[in-house]
């Protein structure tokens, strides 16, 4: 059968740096508490007249670069974000009008921080199909345009950034093998944007009380996250009758250094194998995934078995599994 592979990645991340030190002055906390609770050093924070649409299309445009391939020739993006432009209209077209990809249509999907991994499934299956042999799927947010920089249980673990894999159909037995994806509304009192959209339009009282911006349950966050990311790979290895030993590395969502750390421990992967950016970019949400596929990608041999994880607001949840 025909499966999706990762022909090509990109990525984009703004050039000002918000490093912990800088945090200290915004927020009561410390460069040590963020560090050894967290793992981030530093995160990314795009300029105001720089919106997701914008960071999108750059790493677009470095994919393309990257690639030689033809913007013309890309008939489909699939956008994750939960920071679009606007609430109306999607940002998937602006994306596509700002790179050049006159021939492409596009949508957004939002499945918070496993919005890419949704979307690679969503993209493969077009390539399976035989319908598409060119599909982008990019993972977009501009966190700082919904963090609150006076909560420090929020603002020290978020940043901005963008990534980009161009699916085609692969040879030699590469692509997306399987995936399995989950989501349990349940989990949407524990982290969320409260207003700004139909069930709590903005008001003077919603930007009053704040809820324009990030809250979550941070504890409950961690837990359901380490088991989520846990059980999904445990899943995705037992129905394809893998081995941990089979897998050569794990490219897990970047929310918090000590999430990645017990999911590994659970999973018995050496840290060795598993990427990890967050120190540098922090949790871009639907990004840190391209984003790390972009920053390692050098790394990864043709037929290295790869396995994605990811755990965002929703819930949402997942693994993939990929042969590179
Ligand atoms: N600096 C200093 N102290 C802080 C800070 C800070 N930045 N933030 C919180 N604290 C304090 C708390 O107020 C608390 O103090 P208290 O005991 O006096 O109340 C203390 O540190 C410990 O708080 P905990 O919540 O127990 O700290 P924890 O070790 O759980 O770390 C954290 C908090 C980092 C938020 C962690 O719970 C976490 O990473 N959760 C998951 C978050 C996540 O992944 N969210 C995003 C999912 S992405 C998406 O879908 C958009």
């Amino acid at each position: 059968r025909l499966q999706a592979a990762i022909t090509a990645v990109g990525g984009f991340v703004p050039n000002n740096i918000l490093d912990n030190t800088s945090l200290e002055k915004m927020v009561d906390t410390s460069d040590a508490w963020i560090i050894s609770r967290t793992g981030i050093k530093e995160r990314r924070i795009a300029d105001a007249d720089m919106a997701t649409s914008d960071m999108a299309a750059l790493s677009v445009k470095n994919l393309l670069d990257n690639s030689g391939v033809n913007p013309e020739d890309i008939e489909l993006l699939i956008l994750a974000t939960s920071t679009p432009d606007h609430v109306l209209n999607p940002a998937a077209a602006l994306v596509c009008e700002k790179a050049g990809l006159k021939n492409a249509w596009g949508f957004d999907l939002n499945a918070a921080c496993s919005g890419f991994l949704y979307a690679l499934s969503v993209g493969a299956s077009f390539i399976e199909s035989g319908k598409y042999s060119k599909v982008l799927v990019v993972g977009a947010d501009k966190m700082s345009a919904i963090v609150n920089y006076e909560d420090r249980n929020t603002c020290v673990l978020f940043g901005d950034g963008a990534g980009a894999v161009l699916l085609g159909p692969g040879t030699e037995g590469a692509g997306l093998q399987d995936s399995f994806l989950k989501s349990d509304g349940h989990g949407a009192q524990f982290l969320s944007v409260p207003a700004g959209g139909s069930a709590h339009p903005a008001s003077t009282a919603t930007i009053e009380e704040k809820k324009h911006f990030v809250q979550q349950d941070g504890r409950t966050v961690f837990k359901n996250a380490i088991n989520g990311m846990t059980a999904a790979c445990k899943e995705i290895l037992q129905r394809n009758s893998l081995a941990v030993a089979d897998i050569d590395w794990i490219v897990p969502h970047q929310a918090n250094m000590r999430i990645i750390q017990a999911v590994g421990e659970h999973l018995s992967v050496p840290i060795e194998k598993i990427k990890v950016n967050i120190n540098r970019y922090g949790n871009t949400t639907a990004a840190t995934l391209p984003l790390c596929l972009w920053d390692f990608h050098k790394d990864f041999k043709p037929g290295d078995k790869i396995l994605l994880t990811a755990f965002g607001a929703g819930f949402t949840w997942g693994s993939s599994y990929l042969v590179w």
